[in-house]
């Protein structure tokens, strides 16, 4: 993911022909419309901080009209056949291929990742998922077998602004192909590639009212969350938000899925290939400048090897460009909004005066946009803050351990249980750190890979249900 350290000259990623339009209306049955309530908000462009286009304010009128929309819809897309509902899944896959370049550079504009990210791993990543989940379409029956399965009905779904265009896409797809319909509400940092893609499904021709997409903030989410016709709940965010709305829908019949935080452990053994454990380190913890519920923001080294695993990492630190996100040299691209960038630099203060020891390596850090260099902290434990809550920026928390034992035990020691990494070139070692960590995803000799036939979720405060492969269809469906 990341380049390695020698660069070459490249001009940024263009944003000719991106059509970005001035105003964006909410989708709702089929057609652009404007908010009840007249209320516009900016989007921003977190690389310089200045206004990219207003997005309409969804109000509780406007969910209203999006779940009508979708429950008025949902019977007769539930009756077409699984074949016809994958037609317009595939097509849906195939206009974002079609238009993947404009794609990742609004994603890149409106959030701030690396353009080499959206281009290489987000937006590719998204077609896939839909590519997948429309070949499900026509063969639940085998997914479910001798289960008879109908879909939910009306799907919330309530996404963060982290991987914008790739979210939406893990929430649309497996609801579509199960037969549900959606009101979709994406983050109000970076609504446009939602947006783009209410522009596509427009043009997919997908029955109006299938697929309702409303801007707006914590208040629009929290509509959706509450209003009676609704009958299931997709998020993902922040743990916060996860326990206001299992909170808000206790005691009704809304099914929900919860995808929330996260403080990855990732664990490196002396028998590791250390090159590629270096290069795992840094892309576990700052890929998407941190911004990912299953980054690697714990590092576990053995002691006999840490001295010289953590001197190549401060080395490696030193060739990485933080910079402008259309750059197609960056790896490190803006903070997502002024107001994470806050929480960033109030944990690093925290760790400071926890008595952590900081490392941060040189690098000129633009003068305008939301900016942080990637941070190491050396000299913590496990009752350190930074060590047990959820960062979400480009800041690592190193451990050293000498037995196995040892770093499960502190590898487990966290209200967490999202993902995890192991680095040895021992199998047996793998397949003991897989049973015993309490986490949804653990990865070996890698990290931060996904794929849409595999699955993903949590334990404990990181959330429950899962999205991806078989098991996301699961929580679309209702067994008769
Ligand atoms: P957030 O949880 O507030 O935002 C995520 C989504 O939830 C957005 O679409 C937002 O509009 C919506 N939302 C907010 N309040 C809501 C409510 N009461 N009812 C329904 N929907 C609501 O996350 P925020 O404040 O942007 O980030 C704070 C922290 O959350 C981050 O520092 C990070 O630690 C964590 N986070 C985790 C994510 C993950 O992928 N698991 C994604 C985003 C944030
Ligand atoms: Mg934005």
């Amino acid at each position: 993911m990341f380049k390695s350290s020698w660069t070459y000259h490249e001009a940024p990623e263009s944003t000719d022909h991106i059509q970005i339009k001035e105003q964006y209306e909410l989708y709702i049955n089929g057609a652009f419309t404007k908010p009840v309530e007249g209320k516009y908000f900016d989007t921003i462009n977190p690389s310089n901080n200045q206004k990219i286009a207003s997005i309409a304010e969804a109000s509780k009128k406007d969910v209203d009209k999006a779940v009508k929309a979708a429950k008025k819809a949902f019977k007769g897309w539930a009756a077409l056949s699984g074949k016809e509902r994958g037609k317009y899944i595939f097509r849906i896959a195939r206009l974002i291929q079609e238009r993947a370049r404009e794609f990742a550079v609004i994603e890149s504009l409106d959030g701030g990742k690396p353009i080499r990210e959206s281009r290489d791993i987000d937006i590719p990543l998204a077609a896939n998922h839909f590519f997948y989940y429309a070949g499900w379409a026509d063969k639940l029956a085998y997914a479910f077998p001798n289960r008879k399965v109908k879909p939910v009905g009306v799907a919330g779904q309530i996404i963060p602004w982290n991987f914008p265009l790739l979210m939406a896409a893990w929430k649309l797809a497996p609801a579509l192909a199960t037969g549900n319909t959606v009101v979709l509400k994406p983050a109000e940092t970076t609504p446009l590639t939602a947006l783009k893609l209410a522009e596509i499904i427009h043009d997919s021709g997908l029955p109006k009212g299938v697929v309702n997409i409303v801007t707006g903030a914590g208040a629009t989410g929290a509509e959706i969350v509450n209003h009676p016709e609704v009958d299931k709940i997709a998020f993902t965010g922040s743990t916060g938000v996860g326990k206001y709305i299992q909170n808000a829908i206790a005691g009704t019949h809304k099914k929900v899925t919860l995808e929330l935080g996260g403080k990855g452990a990732n664990i490196i053994f002396e028998d590791a290939a250390i090159d590629q454990a270096v290069e795992g380190i840094i892309n576990a913890i700052f890929f998407n400048q941190g911004h990912v519920c299953c980054a690697g923001s714990r590092l576990f080294v053995q002691e006999s090897v840490a001295n010289v695993v953590i001197q190549k990492l401060k080395d490696r630190m030193e060739t990485l460009i933080v910079g402008d996100p259309l750059d197609k040299n960056t790896d490190i691209g803006a903070i997502n909004s002024k107001k994470q960038l806050q929480t960033i630099e109030n944990y690093i203060k925290i760790g400071l005066n926890e008595g952590g020891e900081i490392y941060q390596p040189n690098c000129n850090l633009p003068k305008k946009g939301n900016w942080c260099a990637p941070t190491l902290f050396l000299n913590v434990s496990q009752s350190h803050r930074i060590v047990q809550e959820e960062i979400f920026g480009p800041v690592l928390a190193i451990q050293t351990f000498r037995t196995i034992d040892e770093v499960i035990e502190k590898a487990n020691n966290t209200p967490y249980g999202l993902s995890a990494g192991v680095w040895t070139q021992t199998g047996s070692k793998i397949f003991h750190l897989t049973q015993k960590l309490n986490a949804g995803v653990i990865w070996a000799n890698t990290f931060n890979k996904f794929d849409a036939t595999s699955p993903f979720g949590g334990y404990k405060e990181s959330g429950f249900g899962r999205e991806g492969g078989l098991h996301g269809l699961s929580s679309y469906v209702t067994f008769d």
